[in-house]
This record gives C-alpha cells, structure tokens and sequence, in this order.
C-alpha cells in the first residue's frame, strides 16, 4: 500500500508545495494582520495543513470549508471528551461519502491528484474501494493533528526562549530548516505511539507477550540524553538532531517533507511579520490526550 502512495510524497515533488504553502501561509497571516490578534491554534495552525491536503485531493475550492468541518471532527480521536466518538464518527462518515464520488469520477479520469493515485491503487488490485476511502480519511487525519501540534508548539518554544527566536528574526530563510527540526524534537506533536506485539519477544530484560499493547514515548526519546547534548535546551542551531518526531521504521511518517516544509514556512513567515510577537496569557492548557501534544489555544499580541 505504501508502494502506491510513496511516489507522491518524495521531497522533490513535495518541494514543489512550497509556493501554494507560501500562498496559504500569507492569507492566513494578513486576515491575522486585519484583526490586530490571533489564535495560531485557531487561526493559522488548524486551517493550513486542511488547506493543504484539500489541494492535494483536488477538492473543489467550494468544498473546502466543508472539508475543514470534517477535518475538525476527524480531530476528536485524540482527545479525552466522553462523547467524542459522535462527532469522529461523523466526520468518518462524512469523508466516505464526500470522497466516494470524487473516487468514481478518478478511477475513469485520473488526474495529478492524491485521490487519483489511490484510485490508481484500486485499479492496479491493491487496494479496495473502502481502503481507498479510508485512507483519504487517514490522509486528512495524519497530515492534520500533527502539524497543529507542530505550528503550535514550535512558536510557543520560540516565544519562551526569546534568544532563539532573536536567532531566527536575524536570518529567518537561512534558519527555519534546522529551527523546525528542533521544534520537532524538543517539544514532539506525536507524544507516543502504539504496537501490538505480532510474537513474544523479550526487550532491554522485558518481556513482552504476543497481542499486548506496547506504546513508545516519542518525546523522551527526543530528550535522550545519550542522543542530544543539553537535551532540555531548546537550540535551533542544533545539528545533528537526529529525533525520532516522524517516528521510524516501515511506519515512518509518510507526510514528514511536508509538515517540514509547512513548519519551515510558518515560523520563517511569523518571524518576518510578527517580529514582537508575544504569547498574549499565562495560563495555556493541553488537550488530555496521550497520543498528541496539543495546545487547546494559543493566543497571541504585537504592536
Ligand atoms: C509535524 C507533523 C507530523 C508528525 C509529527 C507526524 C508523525 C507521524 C508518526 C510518528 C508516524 C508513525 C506512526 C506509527 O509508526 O505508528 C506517522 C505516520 C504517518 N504519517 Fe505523519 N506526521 C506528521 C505529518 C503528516 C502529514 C502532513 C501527512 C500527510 C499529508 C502524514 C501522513 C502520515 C501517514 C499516512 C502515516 C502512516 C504511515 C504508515 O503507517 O506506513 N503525516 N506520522
């Protein structure tokens, strides 16, 4: 399956994102500009990578408000409100039958777009129609929580560690690359990730039972201090910075180039406009999730 969708995600053709990334970061940011105040949760950080996907999907500019309500919804699987299966379920179903006639119209007309190369899948007998579907929906999913997470705890790192955001402001193009690895590892948009043991294996002197739950902690492997220097500083010169944000393995992030390029263009954006940019309360909460680092809201002030 990934055979499939691999060939769309390469950093060569994701590079070529960056002037639509670009274009989607500005308008957000001057719609900011005109209130005088913003959310970057709200405002800047949830739209984008919707904006984003959408394009990659080839929805119709006069669906995407929809999309991004069900994109919204899709986004309760990784909080800790009881009734949030009603609105995830809704945004499952929502997706299926928004897609499934977009599916139709690709596999007789294929196009440029993701759809299409699922589609393609399907055609080639590797995937169903219903993992077509639902792999629109994980597209969606992936691509969205996490580079939230990403915008958000990234420019909360800079605001609280003014000389690094200094060190960015002096040279945002030179510095965004490195400075969005380390927002990757020094405060991970992925917290842990989950395995069901396939056999018993025995690991480091524990074992560990075929079918149990294993679940790994992204953001203290980034702060291993046998891996990083100064693990606790957060340095946007850092190099090598060898974190395991995207995961690793046959599962590694499929959409890693993108995000990066998302988060590249955001802070580099932000420290070009908002030079004085400041976290605008003292008092910021998580969503209870142990799955996503993720700010509920992050407002913010400049002159
Ligand atoms: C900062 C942003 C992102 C972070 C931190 C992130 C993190 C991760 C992690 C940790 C995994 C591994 C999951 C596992 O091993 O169980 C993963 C897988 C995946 N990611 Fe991302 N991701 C990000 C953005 C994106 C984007 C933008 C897309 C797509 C547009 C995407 C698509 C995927 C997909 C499809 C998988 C599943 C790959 C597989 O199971 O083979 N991700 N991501």
């Amino acid at each position: 399956m990934r055979r499939i969708v691999h060939g769309y995600f390469t950093p060569k053709s994701m590079e070529a994102w960056r002037p639509f990334v670009q274009k989607a970061v500005k308008e957000l940011l001057d719609a900011a500009e005109e209130k005088g105040h913003m959310d970057v949760m709200r405002d800047l950080a949830t739209p984008l990578p919707v904006l984003v996907i959408a394009q990659m999907m080839g929805v119709p500019e006069k669906d995407r408000p929809y999309v991004r309500q069900l994109a919204e919804k899709l986004l309760y699987i990784g909080r800790g409100e009881y009734d949030r299966m009603k609105p995830l379920t809704e945004g499952m179903r929502g997706m299926i039958d928004y897609v499934s006639p977009l599916v139709d119209e690709r596999i007789v007309k294929p196009g440029d777009d993701f759809i299409s190369v699922l589609a393609s899948g399907e055609k080639a007998g590797i995937f169903t129609r219903h993992e077509v579907l639902v792999n629109t929906s994980l597209l969606l999913l992936a691509g969205h929580e996490t580079t939230i997470n990403l915008l958000c705890n990234g420019t909360l790192a800079f605001l609280r560690h003014p000389d690094q955001w200094a060190l960015l402001k002096e040279d945002p193009a030179g510095r965004a690359k490195l400075a969005t690895e380390e927002c990757l590892r020094y405060d991970s948009p992925v917290k842990s990730i989950q395995r069901i043991a396939s056999q018993d294996v025995e690991m480091r002197g524990k074992a560990m039972r075929k079918d149990e739950r294993v679940r790994w902690f992204i953001s203290s492997a980034n702060r291993d201090p046998q891996k990083f220097a100064n693990p606790d500083r957060f340095d946007i010169t850092r190099w090598p910075n060898q974190h395991v944000a995207f995961g690793s393995g046959t599962h590694h992030c499929l959409g890693a180039t993108l995000a990066r390029v998302e988060g590249q263009e955001v802070f580099k954006a932000l420290a070009e406009r908002f030079p004085d940019l400041e976290v605008a309360t003292a008092d910021l909460e998580y969503q209870p999730s142990i799955t996503f680092r993720s700010l509920r809201s992050l407002p913010v002030t400049w002159q």
